[in-house]
C-alpha cells in the first residue's frame, strides 16, 4: 500500500514576503463552503456578484469584469494572447522582472515587441514613455503597475491619456497593487487590467481577477470563435485570427461569464468563493481606508528598517506601498538570515531576482499583514537575526521607530 504520510498540519508562518501572504480568515472560511456546479443558478448568482464586487475593487463600470482561473500570470496570458494579433507592434516599458515576463508572453503571442528599460529601482518619466510611444506607434502598450521584483510602482495616468489619445490599447499588470494602492481603472483610462489574490487582496494564489473595457472587447470579439462541439447552426466566427490559446481565450471566457453561459472550463468554484470574499473584505473596509493602511504600513516599516541602520532600496518617490526593498548589510549572509527568520521565528521575507539577487531583501506589508503588529514582530525578529551575525544595531530602535511611523 502507498504511504499515506501524516495529516496535513503546516506550520503557522507569518508571510512577510512580496506575496503570497497570509489569507484573511474569512477567505479561508469561504473556501470551505460546499461545491456547486458552474451552471447551478445559485453559482451563477455568485459569479454575477463576483463581477459586481470586482467592478468596485477595480473602480470601473466595465461590464466584462471576471475571474480567470489560474495564478496571476493566467490573467496576464489571457489578456495578452487575446489582445495581440501576430505581427502587432507592442511597447513594453520594463522596470523589473515582471516587465520582462510581459515581453516574453507578448513575444509568444506573436507580437513585434519593443522594450524600453530603466535601471531597477527607478521608473519611467512620462516624457520617456511618450517618446518611446511616438517613435514606435504601437497598437498595444503592456506595463506593470507595481513590480514586486524592484518594489517600484510606475505612474500610469499620463500613459493612459497617451494611449487613449493615440488609439492604442493599454494593458496593466496590477497583480501586486490591486487592493493596496489606488488604481482607478476608468479614470486612468486603462483598457485591460489583471491581478491576483495573493498580495493585497488577502487570498490564496490561483485566481486572476480581470477587467476589460469596450475598446478591448471590440478587438477581442473580432476574433471570437466557439468550440466546434458546442456551436449552434447560426454560428458565425469572427473575422480576426483565432486566439492562439483555448484556455485563455477571453472571447470564450466572456461567453462563459455572460448570460449565455456558454460552456468552457469547469469553474474553480472554491477559488471563486475565495475571490468573492477577498473583494468583500477589501470593499467592506473601504478602498480609501485600505490604501491608507498600506501607506501607513510602508511608512512604519521604512522608518523601522532605517532606524536599525539599514538602507532602503530604490527611488522613495515611487516605492510601492506594500513591498519594501532593503539592502542586505555588508558582512551579513542574506540567505542565512532569511532561513533563521523562518526556522527560529516562523517569519518569511523575500529574496530577490536578477541583478538584485544577494543584494536586497523584500519585505511585504500587505492585506492582513499591513498591521503594526506584524511589522513590529518582523522587525524584532530581524534585529535578533542580525545581532546573531554580529551586525551592530541599536537595541529596540527599529520597533520604536516603526511604532512611531505607524502612528504617523
Ligand atoms: C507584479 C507581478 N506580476 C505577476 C506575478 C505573477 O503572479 P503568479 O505567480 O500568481 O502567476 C507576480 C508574482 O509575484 C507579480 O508580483
Amino acid at each position: 500500500m502507498a504511504e499515506l504520510f501524516e495529516d496535513l498540519d503546516p506550520p503557522q508562518r507569518l508571510l512577510m514576503g512580496p506575496g503570497p501572504i497570509n489569507a484573511h480568515p474569512r477567505v479561508l472560511q469561504a473556501m470551505a463552503a460546499p461545491l456547486l456546479g458552474q451552471f447551478d443558478p445559485k453559482f451563477r448568482e455568485y459569479m454575477k456578484q463576483a463581477s459586481a464586487l470586482y467592478r468596485g475593487v477595480f473602480q470601473t463600470a466595465n461590464r466584462w469584469t471576471l475571474l480567470v482561473d489560474g495564478t496571476a500570470r493566467a490573467g496576464i496570458e489571457a489578456a495578452l494572447v487575446s489582445l495581440i494579433e501576430p505581427g502587432d507592434r507592442v511597447l513594453i516599458p520594463v522596470f523589473g522582472r515582471f516587465g520582462h515576463l510581459l515581453a516574453e508572453i507578448a513575444r509568444r503571442a506573436g507580437a513585434e515587441v519593443r522594450t524600453i528599460e530603466t535601471e531597477w529601482g527607478t521608473v519611467f518619466t512620462d516624457e520617456q514613455l511618450s517618446r518611446a510611444f511616438l517613435e514606435l506607434r504601437p497598437k498595444i502598450v503592456a506595463v506593470c503597475h507595481g513590480d514586486t521584483s524592484t518594489t517600484m510602482a510606475q505612474p500610469l495616468e499620463a500613459l493612459g491619456r497617451l494611449c487613449r489619445g493615440n488609439d492604442a490599447l493599454l494593458y496593466v499588470d496590477a497583480t501586486a497593487t490591486l487592493g493596496g494602492m489606488d488604481l482607478p481603472v476608468d479614470r486612468w483610462q486603462l483598457d485591460v487590467v489583471s491581478a491576483g489574490l495573493q498580495k493585497c487582496m488577502g487570498g490564496p494564489s490561483g485566481c486572476a481577477p480581470l477587467t476589460l473595457n469596450e475598446r478591448a472587447e471590440k478587438r477581442i470579439l473580432r476574433r471570437r470563435h466557439i468550440e466546434e462541439g458546442i456551436r449552434d447552426k447560426n454560428y458565425k466566427a469572427g473575422d480576426g485570427p483565432m486566439i492562439a490559446s483555448n484556455y485563455f481565450d477571453l472571447a470564450m471566457i466572456m461567453d462563459y461569464w455572460s448570460d449565455k453561459a456558454l460552456n468552457h472550463h469547469t469553474e474553480a468554484t472554491t477559488m471563486l468563493y475565495a475571490a468573492r470574499e477577498c473583494a468583500r473584505v477589501v470593499l467592506g473596509e473601504g478602498l480609501p481606508a485600505v490604501f491608507a493602511r498600506h501607506a501607513r504600513a510602508s511608512q512604519a516599516i521604512s522608518a523601522g528598517l532605517s532606524a536599525m541602520g539599514l538602507k532602503l532600496f530604490g527611488d522613495p518617490r515611487h516605492k510601492m506601498a506594500n513591498v519594501t526593498g532593503v539592502y542586505i548589510p555588508q558582512g551579513v549572509d542574506g540567505d542565512r538570515a532569511r532561513r533563521a527568520l523562518l526556522e527560529e521565528h516562523d517569519i518569511e521575507i523575500g529574496t530577490s531576482f536578477g541583478p538584485l539577487h544577494g543584494k536586497i531583501w523584500r519585505i511585504g506589508t500587505m492585506g492582513v499583514n499591513a498591521t503594526e503588529d506584524a511589522i513590529l514582530r518582523t522587525l524584532r525578529a530581524l534585529e535578533q537575526v542580525l545581532a546573531a551575525q554580529n551586525f551592530k544595531l541599536p537595541a529596540g530602535a527599529g520597533a520604536a521607530a516603526a511604532a512611531a511611523g505607524w502612528r504617523g
